[in-house]
């Protein structure tokens, strides 16, 4: 078995249907949800309210489809506007049935929510280390592989090449690109690689656009596999303001705009994981290219294991008594993910979103009192 693969970590289940706004509470500063700050934008808005006043009419999807399509490079008949991503996974599990479908841990619950809410057997790969994708690390049999890029919650970027690799005839391969346009440029995305066979990319407006509540997103796949997408969905499954967001994101001037919100998102996120690695107790995950951090975090100070510098490796006393660091950390005013309900991780692991300077400062100085507490 390759070194970065741990199958059937140990420990209690973790609960797949916690989501980070289980976290929130009134007077505590929210590093828990990774919704871009101060979104939806204005103009976005004014969309979504104009597409409210129609409301008497049956949602029509083509403007939206087709605006989708022009922003990947592909023809209408190659997307398929959905509630939310997560609308895609359970579509994705309700057409398709696989012998073995992997997913690939830790990465967003909800894809192996939904395959076993149809009754699908789910094999979980768990990554390690720096939970970069090695070769090897998918049994050459699955016949449905579902993977994040980047990934929530590690923020790890796979390079396209690394997920091209994984596809193969018979196979689906479901790449989550929730968080893609966090990256400037998108240089790994797989939304215009029309030449993967069984290549399903899912792509949602909840968090660069704030649209949670509205349910957006889409996903990008042959014809044919759009087809069998849409078959075992109710008519009209995503509504008219949901349409007219999705049409409104993909304009030039909306991508250009999340681009520009990257590239400075990505400078924080420097400036944040950097100031975290200096805190004893810290560990940072490597390669983080999403609008959070994980961090492994433990009272007492780091030891390194010798020859190996992932995070996951340190060798570090573990607190079993007393509130955890998380717990702690609310106490001090902030709301921060919990790390033990994604499979792969426990409780020694938290996320935490990246904000603006001043809301990241006050968060390194909390962790620094709560750890040396
Ligand atoms: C990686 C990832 N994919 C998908 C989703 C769900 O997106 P949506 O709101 O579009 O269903 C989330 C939400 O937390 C997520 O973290």
């Amino acid at each position: 078995m390759p070194a970065e693969l741990r199958l059937g970590v140990p420990g209690p289940e973790p609960d797949l249907s916690f989501h980070g706004d289980g976290e929130l509470a009134d007077g505590l500063t929210d590093l828990a949800v990774n919704v871009r700050p101060g979104t939806p934008p204005p103009w976005l808005l004014d969309r979504i309210r104009a597409a409210a006043g129609d409301l008497a009419a049956y949602p029509d999807p083509r403007a939206a489809t087709e605006a989708a399509a022009r922003r990947h490079a592909r023809p209408p008949s190659e997307v398929l506007v959905t509630a939310g991503a997560a609308e895609a996974f359970t579509l994705i599990a309700r057409a398709f049935r696989a012998r073995h479908a992997v997913i690939v841990h830790p990465q967003f619950t909800e894809p192996e929510a939904a395959l076993r809410a149809a009754g699908q057997p789910v094999h979980r790969v768990t990554l390690g280390g720096d939970f970069t994708l090695g070769p090897g690390a998918v049994p050459p049999d699955a016949d449905l592989v579902v993977l994040g890029n980047p990934t929530n919650p590690t923020s790890v970027l796979h390079p396209a090449a690394a997920i091209r690799a994984l596809a193969r005839p018979g196979r689906l391969l479901v790449v989550d690109e929730a968080f893609a346009d966090c990256v400037p440029g998108e240089p790994e995305s797989l939304t215009r690689a029309r030449d993967v066979p069984g290549l399903i990319v899912v792509r949602s407006l909840t968090k660069t656009w704030g649209l949670a509540g509205l349910r957006a997103g889409y996903l990008l796949a042959s014809p044919p596999h759009v087809r069998a997408l849409a078959r075992p969905r109710p008519p009209w499954a995503v509504s008219a303001p949901a349409l007219a967001a999705v049409a409104a994101c993909c304009t030039p001037a909306a991508t250009a705009e999340a681009a520009a919100w990257a590239t400075s998102m990505d400078a924080e996120r420097t400036w944040l994981g950097q100031s975290l690695s200096r805190v004893p107790g810290v560990a940072v995950t490597p390669h983080a290219c999403a609008s959070f951090l994980l961090l492994k975090v433990t009272p007492g100070s780091r030891v390194p294991v010798p020859g190996n510098s992932s995070p996951e490796s340190y060798n570090v006393p573990i607190d079993h008594g007393g509130p955890t660091v998380r717990e702690r950390l609310r106490a001090a005013g902030f709301a921060v993910r919990r790390g033990d309900t994604f499979p792969g991780l426990g409780p020694d692991w938290i996320r935490v979103a990246v904000r603006d300077r001043g809301t990241n400062d006050r968060f390194v100085a909390a962790l620094t009192a709560v750890l040396e507490a």
